[in-house]
C-alpha cells in the first residue's frame, strides 16, 4: 500500500448480480446517458474514508474487526438519477436497518478518527453511470435483485492506465 490510500468500506455485490446489473442498464440506457461503471467496479459503499495515511487505516481496521452485527439482506429495487453529481444508481426503496446501522458505526468511527463525513444523509447505493449530468429518462423498476450481505469489506481505489479500480484489502464476517 502506498504511505497515503483512497479507501472505503463497502458492500461487495455477488459476480452473478452484477452480470445481471450490467445487462439491464445495457437494455435500458443509450450509450450517450453517461460513462458505464465496469461490472467489477460495481458495489455500495458504507463509508467513505478518502486519501489516508496507513496508521489511520490500521486504526479503522482495528475498529471495524471488532464490529459484531447480524447479516442482513439488501433488497434493490430502485433507481435514480443524481444530476449534480452526474450518477445513475440503483438502490432500495426501503433500506435495511442492519444496512444504515453498519454505515452509521462505520461513518462514526471514521469521522472519529478524522476523516470528513459528507453532511448528506446516507444514501445506499450502487453507482451504475457516471457523467449523467443531462436528465436521463429513468426505466421502470422491472427488477427487485435480492441479496444476503454476509460481510462488508475495505476497498482501495487505484487509478491506472486512465482508469479506477477497485481492490478490496480485507473482508469481515456479519454473524449469521
Ligand atoms: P459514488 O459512487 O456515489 O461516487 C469510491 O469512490 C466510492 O466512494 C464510490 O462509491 C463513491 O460514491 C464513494 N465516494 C467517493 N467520494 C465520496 C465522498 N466525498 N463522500 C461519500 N462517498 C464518496
Amino acid at each position: 500500500m502506498n504511505p497515503t490510500s483512497r479507501l472505503f468500506f463497502a458492500l461487495s455485490i455477488p459476480d452473478d448480480i452484477r452480470q445481471q446489473m450490467i445487462r439491464w442498464r445495457a437494455e435500458h440506457f443509450l450509450p450517450e446517458a453517461g460513462r458505464p461503471v465496469a461490472a467489477a467496479s460495481l458495489h455500495l459503499t458504507l463509508a467513505f474514508l478518502g486519501e489516508i495515511s496507513e496508521r489511520k487505516c490500521q486504526t479503522l481496521r482495528d475498529l471495524a474487526s471488532r464490529i459484531r452485527q447480524p447479516a442482513f439482506t439488501v433488497t434493490i429495487n430502485d433507481t435514480g438519477q443524481w444530476p449534480r453529481s452526474g450518477i445513475v444508481w440503483l438502490g432500495c426503496r426501503q433500506a435495511p436497518r442492519g444496512l444504515l446501522q453498519l454505515a452509521e458505526l462505520l461513518r462514526s468511527q471514521a469521522a472519529h478518527s478524522g476523516c470528513h463525513q459528507s453532511r448528506q444523509p446516507f444514501h445506499p447505493h450502487i453507482t451504475l453511470l457516471r457523467g449523467a449530468t443531462r436528465p436521463v429518462a429513468l426505466p421502470a423498476e422491472t427488477f427487485s435483485w435480492t441479496i444476503p450481505m454476509t460481510h462488508f469489506s475495505l476497498y482501495e481505489s487505484l487509478y491506472e492506465n486512465g482508469h479506477t479500480r477497485y481492490q478490496s484489502l480485507s473482508s469481515w464476517s456479519l454473524t449469521s
